[in-house]
């Protein structure tokens, strides 16, 4: 497991995807007041909101189609996670015509600066911890870039000491919640995308100042149904398509944790994130007990 590891600055990341090199050369990135971030902890529905923005930009590219360049030619197109590719591509990212959509799973202190300074919009996506450590749990089990585990137990024990990739839970949603506050931050749950996806995909067309009629906001909720999703999978996300579009749904926490795991969780919950502002937002009463 060890192999496909390294550290950097005190968090563990999968070999198979990110390198030194590239957060080296991460730290030269520059950042537009236009550039549409998602920032979420692994697992928190990245892909999902991920392509809610990317659809909302496109979408709203095409009513502007004289001033804005074709976001559809192949070559203007980038992996679309910072910290994960090749040293040369944040030159690549400067030729990029605005707006991009960039996903991260980096904690903010780790993020160029300029993301901050720059005023890019940032929307930060959390899940509760349950179903985080469960998705995370089946797709590092199923998936080979990721290390596997021979139990949950194993697992359980790496997610609640912070031994993943990317860091830990806990530290990402404390650290975060230091920004919720911040002009060109909102916060979205993936609960609250579950339970009305119309409303939240509205919200973020309007934080992120993207006109679309209501058709157009219509058609972007339709696209983006865990069933719509998980059918085009395999086009969008190629052999990871299957892992990554599992479940799609709330309190598979359930069938994975036993009693104690349970309440150990809970009481990471209570020391950790209960005052803490994201804390807040997760309704851990709701979907943790
Ligand atoms: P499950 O493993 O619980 O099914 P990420 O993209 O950050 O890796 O997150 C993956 C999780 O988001 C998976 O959770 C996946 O099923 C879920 N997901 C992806 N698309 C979704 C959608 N359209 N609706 C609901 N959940 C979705």
């Amino acid at each position: 497991r060890d192999d496909l590891l390294f550290s950097y600055k005190g968090i563990l990341y999968p070999t198979t995807v990110c390198s030194p090199e590239v957060f080296k050369a991460l730290e030269s990135f520059e950042a537009r007041q236009e550039d549409v971030i998602l920032a979420g902890y692994p697992k928190s529905g990245t892909n999902w909101v991920g392509q809610i923005l990317t659809d909302l930009v496109t979408t709203s590219a095409e009513n502007n189609e004289d001033e804005t360049n074709s976001l559809n030619d192949e070559e203007l197109e980038e992996f679309p996670y910072l910290e994960v590719g090749d040293a040369e591509k944040y030159q690549r990212m400067e030729k990029l015509p605005s707006r991009r959509v960039i996903f991260t799973h980096l904690l903010p202190h780790n993020l160029p600066e300029s993301i901050f300074k720059n005023k890019a919009k940032v929307l930060v996506l959390v899940r509760n911890p349950k179903d985080v450590a469960t998705s995370f749990y089946h797709f590092t089990n199923g998936m080979s870039p990721l290390p596997s585990y021979e139990t949950w137990d194993e697992f359980f024990t790496a997610f609640m000491t912070g031994k993943m990739p990317w860091g830990s839970y806990f530290d990402y949603i404390c650290e975060w919640s230091k920004h919720v506050d911040d002009e060109n931050v909102m916060t979205i749950t993936y609960e609250e995308l579950k339970e009305n996806r119309a409303l939240a995909v509205k919200k973020i067309a309007e934080f992120f100042v993207l006109p679309l009629t209501e058709e157009q906001l219509q058609a972007v909720v339709d696209r983006s149904s865990f069933q719509a999703m998980k059918e085009n999978a395999h086009k969008t996300h190629g052999a990871l398509g299957n892992a990554l579009f599992r479940k799609g749904s709330v309190s598979d926490w359930k069938n994975l944790f036993n009693e104690d795991q349970n309440q150990e969780m809970d009481k990471m919950f209570e020391e950790r994130l209960a005052r803490t502002k994201l804390g807040a937002k997760i309704k851990y009463e709701m979907y943790c007990k």
